[in-house]
């Protein structure tokens, strides 16, 4: 026995030729009306099970060219769609002469039972559909047809809006359980000692308005923000001696103090969100002339945020008290920006610093305000 099917939807056609020849039918499939007339005029099927939604012809065209067609005519039309939206739609695909209407999806037994049976009372010549309907009658239910629809299709459109919005707010949802994560990693670093309270936040300001001077977009500051408040978080690894200690250290202490750089960028390496920014953390202390650490990369070989970060740290290191001395000031600071650049620092970047640290008394201002809290 030879089915042909006709669906635009290819997996559609694939479940179903699955189905079928599970239970021994020839497959034939087409994906759209026209298709499946020219297959069927080539070698009449013993059966055709035609969608309804279908681009160019859909199924009930299909299914009134299929009754004037002499050698068709008789051969069983089903009808098997998702679109069923009325009964209507059943009453008028039997009266154009289909046999059947079944609603998809349907259970795999049931489907197969039902197709043994059309097929059997075709073969004992019981099956007798109806005269195709009326062209008027057609016509006016066409028109109804489109109707439901434009309803239905309206009712889905507002559904996927609903879903959207609720995407949209868990995304935000999500968005501020990591900002409140990060701000909790922070704040546990400001608690540790006296003198890294701050120093994160304070640098975060500096490294944005690097950011802005030289033009970077909201997401790459974004980023970058988050980079700096996290760029010394692997000093919650160090003793907090080690962050007190108030004479200047040993070569141990040293090398142990330096090591959180790379802590920092480890500790958060298995976070998917801050994959852009695990670099900047583990090189914020690198040089432009690959006298830094932990690497001692070069020049470009240290990337956009790392370089801001590491202008942006330096200068609120040198304009803080620090326990061993007391702030060196922003003059001296400014001076020491100057006459490392192209040595330690970026020069464009330093210079894009001390144009907005001159434009900007927002930035003075920060100081203060952050030396205030401090005392
Ligand atoms: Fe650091």
């Amino acid at each position: 026995m030879k089915i042909l099917i006709v669906d635009d939807n290819a997996d559609s056609r694939i479940i179903l030729r699955k189905t079928l020849e599970s239970d021994g039918y020839t497959v034939m499939t087409a994906s759209d009306g026209a298709e499946a007339l020219r297959l069927a005029r080539d070698g009449p099927p013993d059966m055709i099970i035609s969608d309804i939604l279908m681009p160019g012809m859909d199924g009930y065209q299909l299914c009134r060219l299929w009754r004037e067609d002499e050698r068709l005519s008789s051969v069983p039309f089903v009808f098997y769609s998702a679109s069923y939206t009325d009964r209507k739609d059943e009453e008028f695909g039997l009266g154009m002469g289909a046999v059947r209407f079944i609603v998809k999806p349907m259970d795999h037994d049931d489907f197969l039972r039902i197709i043994r049976e059309i097929l059997s009372d075709y073969k004992k010549g019981l099956l007798t559909p109806s005269p195709p309907v009326d062209k008027n009658d057609e016509d006016s239910f066409l028109k109804g047809y489109s109707a439901r629809l434009i309803t239905q299709l309206e009712k889905k459109v507002r559904d996927l809006e609903a879903s959207n919005e609720a995407l949209r707010r868990s995304e935000a949802d999500l968005r501020e359980l990591f900002e409140s994560f990060v701000r909790t990693m922070v704040n546990t670093l400001d608690a540790k000692s006296r003198w890294t309270k701050g120093h994160s936040r304070r640098v975060a300001v500096y490294a944005e308005q690097i950011a802005r001077e030289i033009g970077l977009g909201e997401r790459e500051i974004a980023e970058l923000r988050m980079a700096a408040l996290l760029h010394d978080i692997g000093k919650i690894g160090l003793r907090d001696s080690l962050l007190d200690k108030t004479e200047g250290l040993t070569e141990d202490e040293f090398k142990t103090m330096k090591a959180h750089a790379a802590l920092g960028a480890d500790l958060l390496k298995d976070i998917k969100q801050l994959r852009n920014i695990t670099p900047a953390i583990r090189y914020h202390h690198e040089r432009s002339d690959g006298s830094g650490y932990p690497e001692g990369l070069k020049g470009k070989e240290i990337g956009l945020y790392a370089d801001i970060i590491h202008v942006a740290d330096s200068f609120d290191s040198m304009t803080a008290d620090r326990p061993y001395r007391h702030s060196l000031g922003k003059a001296y600071a400014v001076s020491e920006l100057k006459r490392l650049a192209g040595e330690h620092f970026n020069p464009d970047l330093v210079n894009a610093f001390l144009n907005a640290l001159g434009r900007k008394p927002g930035i003075a201002g920060q100081e203060r305000k952050d030396r205030r809290q401090k005392r």
